[in-house]
């Protein structure tokens, strides 16, 4: 166990670190058929057939609470409930995720480092198996990511010469690894995140002056188009694959807004993007500094960040759902990490509330939400309590057994 403090403000570790993927500020912190743009959202989700169109207010009842005891089951008639799970994750949390779950999402294993550590060597073994698993139990696989900036062998940026990759080389490098992957999974994996964290907090698209292990080659070697190729290459390799851009903090004005005019640019440009994923890494409370970004972190501003991308006729998909105990901006050391005897009945109470407040609101949008996918299953395997934060978090629905939380009652007590 790490002895040194660990601030929710401080920036992500290096690239290729546990908190290279982790949304920057929060370092430790926690961090279906196809449709074409402009076309009518939430296809394929049977709880809005009929309903009205992209943005619309919902007008209809509300279907009848169905089931209990399952999360799949209770959510039936709203959107599908997906899961995070990595290899491993179908033996040591099948009935979790059977009983639960109706699609998965591969957590590392679809990565470009982990599908092509060598150049033209594609491994595809782990997720394979996931995939295979998947279809055994009739769940759905959301593919994650084609295009990050983190997460990248380092060959992909080397020339063939030596020195840095060219343009061109690094254009082709990305649509040989779309169309090698795309295909691979082509009838198997129903959407993909193909370009994932793209635009930084304040707006701007992420590139090379970013942090340490927060910078985006992609930008910095190809430019903006390179957003646009990854759909197209994504749309020719996999013509019936709904095709996302995912990113965190959607809550944010600035980033929300961001996230609408490139979209919005895109879609004007033909170019085929489907939805947007919101990662939503959530903490059990807002931060109270209205310089860090959990300031924002308010019901009413993801359910705008909804509002918002589905008015463009696009999906929205909560993708990365998962909530921590740390709050952001506040300094924790190692006597003040959460241990299963800190983590008390009124701390379950809160974060059950939170949960309820945004599954309330997920609810309200079922016709613009065609899924919500929690980053994990079960608090004993969950990225907030990995390698770089050396503390424990409890952030999922079910426990360290798998037992259920008041966080999971409160999901499920409509
Ligand atoms: O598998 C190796 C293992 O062999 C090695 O011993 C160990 C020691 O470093 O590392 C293991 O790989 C780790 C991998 O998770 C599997 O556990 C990587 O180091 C670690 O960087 C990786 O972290 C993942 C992170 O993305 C970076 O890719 C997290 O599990 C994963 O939850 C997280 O997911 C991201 C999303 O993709 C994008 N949105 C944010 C989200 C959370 O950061």
């Amino acid at each position: 166990m790490s002895s040194g403090g660990t601030s929710t403000g401080g920036a992500a570790g290096s690239s290729g670190s546990a908190a290279a993927g982790r949304p920057p500020s929060d370092a430790g912190a926690g961090g279906v058929p196809p449709i074409g743009p402009g076309g009518a959202p939430n296809g394929g989700n049977p709880a809005v057939a009929g309903a009205a169109g992209a943005g619309g207010t919902p007008t209809a009842e509300l279907p009848p609470a169905g089931g209990n005891g399952s999360l799949k089951d209770k959510f039936q008639n709203y959107f599908p409930i997906g899961a995070a799970v990595d290899a491993n994750g179908p033996t040591t949390h099948g009935e979790l995720l059977s009983r639960h779950f109706d699609s998965v999402t591969p957590e590392n294993e679809m990565k470009f480092a982990s599908l092509q550590p060598t150049e033209g060597q594609f491994t595809y073994g782990p997720a394979d198996r996931i995939v295979q698993y998947a279809s055994q139990n009739g769940m759905k696989v959301r593919g994650h990511a084609l295009v990050w900036h983190s997460q990248n062998p380092d060959w992909l940026w080397q020339g063939p010469g030596g020195g840095t990759v060219s343009k061109q080389t690094l254009l082709a490098r990305m649509k040989a690894h779309i169309d090698a992957v795309a295909k691979h999974f082509r009838g198997k994996v129903y959407c993909w995140d193909v370009v994932n964290e793209a635009v930084m907090n304040d707006g701007h698209l992420r590139g090379p002056d970013e942090p340490d292990g927060q910078k985006s080659r992609w930008l910095e070697l190809i430019g903006e188009e390179y957003i646009a190729e990854a759909f197209r290459y994504a749309h020719e390799a996999d013509p019936d694959a709904k095709l996302f851009y995912n990113d965190f903090y959607n809550y944010i004005p600035d980033k929300q807004q961001a996230i609408y005019e490139l979209m919005k640019k895109l879609l004007e440009a033909g170019v085929p993007v489907h939805g947007v994923g919101l990662q939503a890494h959530l903490n059990i409370e807002p931060s109270t500094d209205p310089m860090n970004q959990a300031y924002h972190q308010h019901v009413e501003k993801l359910e705008k960040a909804i509002q918002l991308y589905s008015s463009l006729g696009l999906e929205v998909q909560i993708t990365e759902l998962d909530l921590s105990l740390y709050i952001p901006g506040v300094m924790y050391t190692e006597d003040t990490f959460y241990t299963a005897a800190t983590f008390t009945a009124e701390l379950k109470a809160r974060q059950a509330a939170r949960y309820r407040a945004f599954f309330e609101m997920f609810r309200r949008h079922h016709r613009e939400l065609t899924g919500v996918t929690l980053w994990g299953i079960a608090d004993d395997n969950t990225w907030l309590s990995e390698f770089a934060s050396m503390r424990k978090d409890f952030p999922l629905l079910f426990d360290d057994r798998h037992m259920t939380k008041p966080a999971y009652d409160a999901v499920m007590d409509w």
